[in-house]
């Protein structure tokens, strides 16, 4: 049983009276550090805050916060790191200690340091529209029941495209769920790129988030926007998709060296995530595969894949099409497909990919933003596309055994009759050599 450090309540009080300056769009992440939580949120201009703190655990554990920017609305951002965590529920508020305006309190799970089970919740491309909305409410029922460690948004996060209210009505949106399971977010084309950003390139968001090892480089460097992390047995590898990749690029050389440097016994599998895909079936834009624009910096198959293979990723996570797309094990630009591994209806009755040869790849672009209308010409390699609304569920049963499931919220417009699940999958690694 789970112990709840209750703070004071005191503070929870005043919060109702007092809008100025009340902290709002808090939002966690995970630090390289797996006794450790950042959290970030930010507070309106009209009350100025020379000490914003984090008062976590028991009451005297207060960390100070620093200013990580400003919105354009001149809302303060604020971040701090919640250090000496062990596997006991969090309790914490952020605010202000010299007006004594805090928010009220939250709790969350730190990285329980053992077990083989568990469970995070991946896709891209959402923004504020309806269909965004319908998940998002699908997703926090989800989360309530505490069974998921962390959030995955793979770009493509608000489409504010310049507008900062934006901005804050997605964080509005999501603070429920972002104040108590930590957010992990890498850069869509919509977030970096000059002209899809509407000239934001990339700053809001990164000052926005704080994710782990993003000051590798100085300044505003596109090596701020590329990580890897070990979660449990999996390494996390996040790249940019929209910065340069290609061979010989800082990107490439990093990549390279983070999977070489992978430990196999301690984290078996290996998770690559980036916006853009190496593979996706729909005709959409330049997203086929024999376009060398399909990344903005080349063909992301041609540059990416022979890594892939050579240090046996085993699932890569991509976005960017408004749909959901899986794979068979794939690789070699498509010319080795194996759907000998497939065992179909395994023991839940849900297909089982066996020590597939390839990568299983995954289109998950489809938490809000539009429908794209594009034709899907069902090449050998794609198992299943589906263009509806909703989110990913991927749940390690085990040290061996992962299951995603494809969460759609139904109806047209995403505003169906409740969540259900439209497609899943085990991918299965019980042989590695
Ligand atoms: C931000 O503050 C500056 C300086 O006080 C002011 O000129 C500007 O209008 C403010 N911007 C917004 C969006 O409130
Ligand atoms: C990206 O990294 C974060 C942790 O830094 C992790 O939560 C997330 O799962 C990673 N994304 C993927 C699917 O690789
Ligand atoms: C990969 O396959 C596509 C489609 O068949 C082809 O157009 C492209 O030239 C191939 N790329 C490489 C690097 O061989
Ligand atoms: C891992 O979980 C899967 C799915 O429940 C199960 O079939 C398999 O036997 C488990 N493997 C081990 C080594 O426990």
């Amino acid at each position: 049983m789970k112990l709840l450090a209750l703070l004071p309540a005191a503070s929870a009080v005043l919060l109702s009276e007092a809008p100025a300056g009340t902290p709002g769009q808090v939002h966690l992440a995970y630090t390289s550090d797996p006794t450790s939580m950042s959290i970030t949120w930010t507070a309106r201009p009209d009350t100025p805050c020379t000490k914003p703190v984090v008062r976590y655990g028991d009451s005297d554990d207060v960390v100070a916060a620093s200013t990580l920017g400003y919105a354009t609305t001149n809302d303060t951002i604020f971040t701090a790191t919640m250090t000496g965590l062990d596997g006991d529920a969090v309790c914490y508020q952020v605010g202000c200690s010299e007006t004594d305006q805090f928010s009220d309190s939250e709790t969350f799970f730190p990285l329980p340091t053992d077990g083989d089970s568990f469970a995070f919740i991946a896709f891209g491309d959402m923004g504020v529209s309806t269909a965004a909305k319908s998940t998002v409410a699908n997703m926090a029922a989800d989360l309530a029941k505490n069974e998921y460690d962390f959030v995955l948004h793979n770009g493509d996060i608000s489409y504010a495209r310049g507008d900062d209210g934006i901005w804050d009505e997605w964080f509005d949106l999501l603070q429920p769920a972002m104040q108590s399971t930590p957010y992990m977010v890498t850069p869509g084309n919509h977030d970096l790129l000059h002209s899809d950003s509407g000239g934001e390139d990339g700053i809001p968001y990164s000052l926005r988030f704080a994710m782990p090892d993003t000051t590798l480089g100085d300044g505003l460097g596109d090596e701020r926007l590329y990580y890897s992390w070990v979660h449990r047995f999996v390494t996390f590898i996040n790249l940019s998709t929209d910065s340069d990749y290609a061979e010989g690029t800082d990107q490439y050389e990093w990549l390279e060296k983070t999977l070489a440097s992978v430990d196999r016994e301690k984290t078996p599998w290996v998770i690559v995530s980036g916006h853009k895909n190496l593979y996706c079936s729909s005709t959409y834009g330049s997203n086929d595969r024999s376009s060398t624009t399909r990344g903005d910096a080349g063909d992301l198959t041609k540059e990416l894949e022979p890594l892939f293979e050579k240090y046996g990723v085993d699932i890569y996570i991509g976005a960017h099409i408004h749909a959901y797309e899986r794979t068979y094990p794939v690789a070699k630009n498509a010319t080795a497909v194996d759907k000998d591994c497939v065992e179909e209806g395994g023991e839940d009755g849900v297909d089982v990919y066996r020590n597939g040869e390839g990568v299983v790849y995954f289109v998950l672009g489809m938490s809000g933003a539009g429908h794209l209308g594009e034709e899907w010409p069902d090449p050998e390699w794609s198992a299943v596309h589906a263009e509806e609304y909703g989110y990913a569920a991927l749940s390690f049963a085990n040290r061996t055994s992962v299951k995603l499931e494809f969460v759609a919220n139904g109806g047209e417009e995403g505003q169906g009759d409740g969540p259900l699940v439209r497609d899943s999958v085990w991918v299965v690694k019980d042989q590695r050599e």
